[in-house]
């Protein structure tokens, strides 16, 4: 199959309206979208990625009219997430309305919902028309990608097109919070922090363990987030070994950083989440065989961050 580059929203909209598959920007990472109530279009987003079935995609959505269209009903506390954080990075996940095939939701009687604020995005969202189910545009256990040439390496001849865009400003994927329960709960920490969830509910709490993660969110069960390198994580910079074939990326600069393959050197942990993806991309194209990856203090960013690095460890 060729595989279509192009700028123009409307153009990449054509192909949702067709039930086919189209990947494009937002401000996390680039999705890989299809028309969210029609079951043939979405069952080509788990082909092409190689997804297992059972991983529920986040539903996108331009405006209010669209979220009323795929979920049932909005609780409180997600009005209260809603007024503050939408459009952005966070994700509700809400009672599933009818009108949404359960393949979208892994058969859960939920679905994820989330109104990106990039205005490529949403100049998408608002050509197609309908609400737009998508997972990172990614083959599946690979990091996510935050360029069109991460989605063009994974997906080329795999799906007909491209919508171009930036590379990503956030870098890391959306905040999931579940507001299914008495309380919201944090089941993927990302774009927004925690502590920004508290300050405007500050009952938010975590999922705390993993088998409560797993009932309730299947896909972080998968191995995720992972580069062909070894990732290991260090606190001080002295415990990476100087050497060709190895990468380092860290807050504080390593200390004989010409002995190393790659480096990278972030002023923050915003930085370090924008850089993380692209970082494993390039250790990987550079043929590294490991990658240093120093921790951040698990705040604001950082928990999220922290979150990917510990997935990327685990092989
Ligand atoms: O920033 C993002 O969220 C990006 C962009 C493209 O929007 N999307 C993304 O999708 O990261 P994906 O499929 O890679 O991750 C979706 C996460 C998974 O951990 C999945 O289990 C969870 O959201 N999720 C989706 N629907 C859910 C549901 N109904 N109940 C519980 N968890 C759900
Ligand atoms: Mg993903």
């Amino acid at each position: 199959m060729e595989t279509l580059l192009t700028t123009e929203p409307e153009e990449a909209a054509a192909f949702i309206r067709r039930g086919e598959v189209v990947a494009f920007p937002t401000e996390t990472v680039y999705g890989l979208g299809a028309d969210a109530l029609r079951e043939d279009a979405v069952r080509r987003i788990f082909e092409a990625k190689e997804r297992p079935a059972d991983n529920p995609l986040i539903v996108h959505v331009a405006d209010r009219a669209m979220l009323r269209q795929v979920a049932a009903s909005v609780p409180p506390m997600a009005e209260t997430l809603i007024a503050h954080f939408f459009p952005g990075p966070l994700t509700l996940i809400l009672p599933r309305a009818p009108a949404v095939p359960a393949v979208v939701s892994g058969g859960l009687p939920t679905v994820g919902v989330r109104m990106p604020r990039h205005p490529v995005a949403q100049a998408f969202l608002a050509a197609c028309g309908v609400p737009v189910a998508a997972p990172s545009a990614n083959r599946s256990g690979r990091p996510s990608p935050t360029t069109w040439e991460a989605v063009y390496a994974d997906l080329a001849g795999r799906i007909p097109c491209i919508l171009r865009g930036d590379r990503t400003e956030v870098g890391l994927e959306s905040t999931v919070v579940d507001c299914t329960g008495p309380v919201p709960v944090v089941l993927r920490a990302g774009a927004v922090s925690l502590e920004r969830l508290r300050a405007v509910l500050p009952q938010t709490r975590l999922a705390g363990d993993t088998a409560e993660v797993l009932a309730r969110s299947p896909g972080t069960r998968y191995r995720h987030y992972a580069p062909r390198a070894r990732v290991r994580l260090i606190d001080a910079p002295e415990e990476a070994m100087p050497a060709e074939d190895a990468a380092y990326i860290g807050l504080v600069p390593p200390p004989e950083p010409r002995a190393f393959g790659l480096v990278r050197v972030c002023a923050d942990a915003d930085a370090y989440a924008h850089a993380l993806f692209d970082f494993f991309r390039r250790c990987e194209a550079a043929g590294l065989g490991t990658i240093y990856c120093q921790r951040v203090a698990p705040e604001g960013i950082g928990l999220a961050l922290m979150d990917r690095l510990h997935r990327a460890s685990r092989a």
